[in-house]
């Protein structure tokens, strides 16, 4: 199983909207895929379809999340809910105990650990990491292999970038995680005919990037409305507008993900 973070410290990013749909793009490649949700806002929950407070009332076979996990109340297992974006693990603003329950040595090692037991069960496992710098954030850098970092072609989305830098030198050089790497920046929203889209695009390809000893992915996710409507609706693009220009744009994506990936990681964890 392969593990990949969709990280920037900045929120507003598309970090959920990329998850769920590369998510979506892998699941119909055929690859079976794991989504995690470690946003406390439980936006990735809620775009799988699923009602985050729902957990607490054990309404709608909704029984546990990522915190019954790391608690020790429930098993991965027990906590993955099969939907029309594919299996994902839960979570809600119950989890904003995080930081204050879960201190000390082994608390970095809660996600590692939860995964370990679906290694075999699943090709991918994509988390959608919360903003901000936490335990979660620690969490999910150790447990991967990749951090994908999502940004819109914008100042300010960049500004997160340094301090995700910051966290994951820390996770290196601290030896939880000497093998993270960035597997590439995704640029969503992008406008190809705004002339400060492609000069933002141009610094972070020449300036940011290679902070990271990453580039960004060549395609380019486009403004797109019908996001917005799948946000609401808790849908796949795929099934929502599998004709529109973003959904291509996603297609085109999970290629090139798992072309990167291809070049990255043993081949026989690609073959499906
Ligand atoms: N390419 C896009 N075109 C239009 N809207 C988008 C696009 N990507 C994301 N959005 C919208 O932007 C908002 C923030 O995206 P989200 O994925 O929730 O960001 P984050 O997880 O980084 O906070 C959401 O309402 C989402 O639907
Ligand atoms: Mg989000």
């Amino acid at each position: 199983m392969i593990k990949i973070a969709f990280a920037n410290i900045k929120g507003g990013v598309a970090k959920t909207t990329d998850t769920a749909m590369l998510g979506a793009g892998l699941k119909k490649r055929g690859y079976k895929v794991l989504l995690v949700d470690a946003d406390p806002q439980g936006t990735l929950t809620e775009r799988s379809g699923l009602i985050p407070e729902s957990i607490k009332e054990n309404a709608n076979g909704l029984k546990y999340q990522l915190l019954d996990v790391f608690e020790g109340t429930a098993s991965l297992k027990d906590a993955i809910v099969s939907t029309e974006m594919g299996d994902i693990v839960p979570n809600s603003l119950d989890m904003f105990v995080a930081d204050k329950r879960f201190t000390g040595p082994s608390s970095y090692y809660l996600l590692k650990n939860a995964l370990a037991e679906v290694e075999n069960d699943y090709d991918f496992a994509l988390i959608d990491v919360l903003p901000g710098a936490g335990i979660m954030l620690f969490n999910c850098l150790v447990a991967v292999d990749f951090v994908t970092i999502p940004i819109f072609a914008s100042k300010s989305s960049v500004r997160g970038i340094k301090l995700l830098k910051d966290c994951m030198d820390e996770v290196k050089s601290s030896k939880l995680n000497e093998n993270l790497r960035v597997l590439g920046f995704i640029v969503n929203r992008f406008n190809k005919q705004a002339k400060f889209s492609n000069q933002i695009v141009d610094d972070i390809n020449k300036i940011v990037a290679p902070l990271l000893d990453a580039e960004l992915f060549e395609t380019k996710i486009r403004n797109g409305i019908a996001l917005d409507e799948c946000e609401y609706k808790g849908r796949s693009i795929f099934f929502h507008k599998p004709e529109s220009k973003v959904a291509d744009d996603f297609t085109r994506l999970t290629e090139e993900f798992l072309e990167r990936l291809d070049k990255l990681t043993d081949k026989s964890q690609l073959q499906n």
